[in-house]
Formats: C-alpha cells, sequence, structure tokens
C-alpha cells in the first residue's frame, strides 16, 4: 500500500511538470510558431548557441555564435524551419515550422547556451486536422478527448493497475506461505 501511495506521488510530480511545459496546437499544412526564449536579456547573440532538438533529438535549426548553421538539419525539417534573426537581440531564439503533418506531434527541446548560462526549453506541439479539409470527418472528431482528461484518466488507470498487481502479489505471497507451512506441518520427516 505504501509502495502504491508513492507511485501515486512520483505520477503526480511527473504530471504537473509535463503541465509546466509550453502546449502548442499547430494544423496539418499550416505552420505554428515554437517559443524559446532567454530568460537573461542582456546576452549578445554572437556568443550564444542555439540548439532545436526534436522528440527523436534530430536537429530541426542550430544557431552557432549566432549564426545559422544547417549541415546537420534533418531532412524532414529542410525548407521547414525558420528563425526569426531581428529577435535575437531580446534573446527571443523562436522558430517556426510549416507544412505540419501529424509526424511533427510531440516534444520539442530548445537548448539555449552561453558562458555564463544555460537554459532548456521543451515545448509539445499537437496537430489537430485542418478544419478546412476535414469538416466532414465525424471519426475524427469522436477521438478528440480534452488532453487533460485523457492524461488523468492515464493516470488513474496506472494507479489502478499499480494497486492491483501490489495487492495481487501480498495476497498470493500470503496464500503461498501458508501452503509451504501447512506442507511442513504434514509432512515431518
Ligand atoms: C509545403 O506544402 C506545399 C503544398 O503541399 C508544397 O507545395 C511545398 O513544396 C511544401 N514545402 C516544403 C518546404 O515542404
Ligand atoms: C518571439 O518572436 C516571435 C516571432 O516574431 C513572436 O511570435 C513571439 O511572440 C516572440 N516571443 C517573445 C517572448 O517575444
Ligand atoms: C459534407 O459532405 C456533404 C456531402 O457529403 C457536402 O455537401 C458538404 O458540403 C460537406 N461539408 C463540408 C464542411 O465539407
Ligand atoms: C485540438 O484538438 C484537441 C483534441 O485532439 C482539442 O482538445 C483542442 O481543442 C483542439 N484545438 C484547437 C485549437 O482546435
Amino acid at each position: 500500500m505504501i509502495i502504491g501511495w508513492c507511485f501515486i506521488c512520483v505520477f503526480a510530480v511527473l504530471i504537473n511538470k509535463v503541465s509546466l511545459d509550453v502546449r502548442v496546437v499547430g494544423f496539418t499544412g499550416s505552420s505554428v510558431v515554437l517559443p524559446c526564449s532567454s530568460i537573461q536579456h542582456d546576452l549578445k547573440p554572437q556568443d550564444m548557441h542555439v540548439l532545436w532538438r526534436d522528440k527523436d533529438s534530430e536537429t530541426i535549426y542550430d544557431l552557432i555564435e549566432g549564426k545559422d548553421s544547417l549541415e546537420t538539419q534533418d531532412p524532414r525539417y529542410k525548407n521547414r524551419a525558420q528563425t526569426f534573426p531581428e529577435e535575437y537581440e531580446r534573446g527571443n531564439f523562436s522558430i517556426k515550422l510549416s507544412n505540419l503533418t501529424h509526424a511533427d506531434e510531440g516534444e520539442f527541446n530548445c537548448f539555449i547556451t552561453h558562458s555564463s548560462y544555460s537554459n532548456q526549453e521543451t515545448v509539445w506541439l499537437f496537430i489537430n486536422e485542418s478544419t478546412v479539409e476535414t469538416g466532414n470527418q465525424s471519426t475524427e472528431e469522436e477521438n478528440q478527448v480534452p488532453e487533460t482528461q485523457s492524461n488523468w484518466i492515464k493516470t488513474l488507470l496506472i494507479c489502478v493497475c499499480l494497486l492491483t498487481l501490489i495487492t495481487s502479489i501480498i495476497a498470493l505471497s500470503t496464500v503461498y506461505f501458508k501452503f509451504c507451512r501447512n506442507k511442513s506441518h504434514q509432512a515431518p520427516i
């Protein structure tokens, strides 16, 4: 039981962490801005490295000493990622990702590093079907459980499963020990 409650606490903390991260919704075929800003503002862009990575740790965009460096960019982001150079001075290293597809859904990380400062930001991108193209797909709408609700259902299910598992382990071991004791009483050699 105690272990079960520990698991519940851990899951609650994890889910809180996720919900603190930035969430962005984009539509298939259109574009979206993934935000990333440094908290410190008086840093010179030419002293900074900014690395954008996707859920598979593939490169979307690198800014090395304030300059674009696209040699390592993953082909799937070719001509689809764009920065806002006029915003660098303000510590704003957001990127715009265009031609969105469902494959883009997931976690994006922005790493800002400087000799005296480093920061990581996580953005969660959710892709919704473009409403222009799919006015008639009623099946799509049935699947649209609000994100927070589905998160809670998942947590609840995990907790219930864990509690069931722990309870059954305790029950089984009790039965097993009783069985062993009985056996040794019955067969004294
Ligand atoms: C984005 O999509 C449009 C239409 O499907 C296509 O013409 C264009 O080449 C695509 N651009 C990129 C960079 O993939
Ligand atoms: C950063 O720049 C982008 C593009 O201009 C803008 O949409 C976004 O709001 C800016 N973010 C901040 C924190 O200023
Ligand atoms: C939905 O489908 C009907 C016919 O199947 C069509 O007349 C209507 O324009 C469609 N609506 C949208 C929003 O695409
Ligand atoms: C996107 O879809 C989700 C469910 O998949 C829904 O909860 C949300 O409201 C939608 N967002 C927009 C901006 O349509």
